[in-house]
């Protein structure tokens, strides 16, 4: 038996009903200050690792959005500093993209760039410590901060994220004899096993009265299973309290509240990815594999409202790099400057990041704050903001 398979079901012996709920599960999965997949050193992202982001892919999708910044900062009247605030940053690689690309295309920005990580897993932060030694050296100003460490109403700027709130613990759920019921991980002869019983939190019935969405109805068949992320909402919250002035951009894959709880969608959109295959057993390999769930960006665009973070635009990953001038980067391709295979592999990399099947369909929300005129039209929105 694993260690955090024991570690795990010592906690669950620990409690009254020998039962965590699942987010209390995936958390120890993913975060476990030791064991969690998130803490340790092993690479999880790229061709060595368990999955691919856009990044992977090459620099291109980081000084895509190092362009958008940039407006970001011109928007705000060039403020100093102008603070980037990148939450979930993995392995460091987008980082690393925008920085050497502002470095070399935007100095002036640059010089009152402040870059604050913000990373829950251990094993991250030092793989992200040893990339930016260099940037360390030289006194640019990064840091690596828990939210505790900004103040409220101080981050004059954009608070952005790839692929974040896909990793974030969900609660699970089902209909079970016509009720809106929850899955609970417990044990039984050393092995985990699901228990279903009432809701752990009202917060749930909250979460499905925000985004509009009737469960139990006659739609839902018994059985039908689902996640809700509440975890996403407690992030919001503290995103907007930091935030004093400026964006929160927001990529991730992910659908509005009625694509994402369709009844058709009946197991939900749990998946697990080891080695480059995915599958939707979070009860194996644990603590070596990835564990994560569809965003609903409804729920982050209604409860935002709530909080002061306006909706600048959602659209898709896709459209939005096309907007930034992926175009034009795939037709310098064939200005002659570039060699076979550099051209071929930057071509198929390009393609991916906008195949609407991929990367492309992504969902990217723009949210901002304090913006005396929220009408100007970021250039990554152009033309295509509000589209679904
Ligand atoms: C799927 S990876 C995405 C990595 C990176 N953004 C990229 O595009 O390659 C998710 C990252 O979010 C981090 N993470 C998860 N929950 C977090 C939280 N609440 N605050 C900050 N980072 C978190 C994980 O440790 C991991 O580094």
């Amino acid at each position: 038996m694993s260690n955090l398979k024991e570690i795990i079901i010592d906690t669950i012996a620990q409690t009254p009903e020998k039962q965590i709920t699942f987010a209390q599960y995936m958390n120890l999965a993913l975060y476990h200050p030791q064991e969690g997949y998130y803490s340790s050193k092993k690479k999880a992202i790229g061709s060595q690792g368990d999955f691919f982001t856009s990044s992977s892919l090459g620099k291109d999708f980081g000084e895509l959005l190092a362009e958008q910044f940039v407006e970001m900062w011109e928007f705000l009247e060039c403020p100093n500093p102008f603070i980037l605030v990148e939450m979930g940053a993995g392995e460091g690689i987008l980082a690393g993209d925008i920085l050497n690309y502002l470095e070399q295309n935007y100095p002036n920005f640059l010089k009152n760039l402040e870059y604050i990580i913000i990373e829950r897993g251990f094993g991250m932060i030092e793989k992200q410590k040893a990339l930016f030694q260099q940037w360390q050296e030289k006194k640019f100003p990064i840091s690596w901060k828990s939210w505790e460490e900004i103040p409220d109403d101080s981050v004059v700027g954009c608070c952005f994220s790839n692929e974040l709130i896909d990793a974030f613990s969900v609660h699970k759920l089902t209909v079970k004899l016509g009720e809106l019921q929850e899955i609970y991980v417990s044990y039984s002869e050393n092995q985990l096993i699901e228990k279903t019983a009432q809701l752990s939190t009202s917060r749930i019935r909250e979460y499905f009265q925000l985004v509009g969405i009737e469960i139990p109805s006659e739609a839902y068949i018994e059985g039908y299973q689902t996640e809700v992320n509440l975890a996403a909402l407690d992030w919001l919250k503290t995103v907007a309290a930091k935030l004093k002035k400026g964006y929160l951009l927001t990529i991730d894959y992910g659908y509005p509240a009625s694509k994402y709880y369709h009844p058709q969608r009946f197991n939900g959109t749990l998946q697990c990815y080891y080695q480059h295959r995915y599958h939707s057993n979070p009860y194996v390999n644990i603590g070596q594999q990835d564990i994560t769930c569809h965003v609903d960006f409804t729920a982050l665009e209604l409860f935002g409202e709530s909080l002061g973070l306006a909706k600048v635009g959602f659209t898709k990953q896709g459209i939005f790099l096309m907007a930034l001038g992926l175009g034009e980067r795939l037709i310098s391709l064939s200005s002659g400057k570039f060699n076979l295979s550099e051209v071929l592999y930057r071509r198929d990399a390009l393609h991916q990041l906008i195949n609407p099947a991929g990367l492309g369909g992504f969902g990217v929300l723009l949210q901002s704050k304090n913006l005396e005129n929220n009408n100007f039209q970021l250039k990554g929105l152009m033309e295509y903001s509000n589209q679904r």
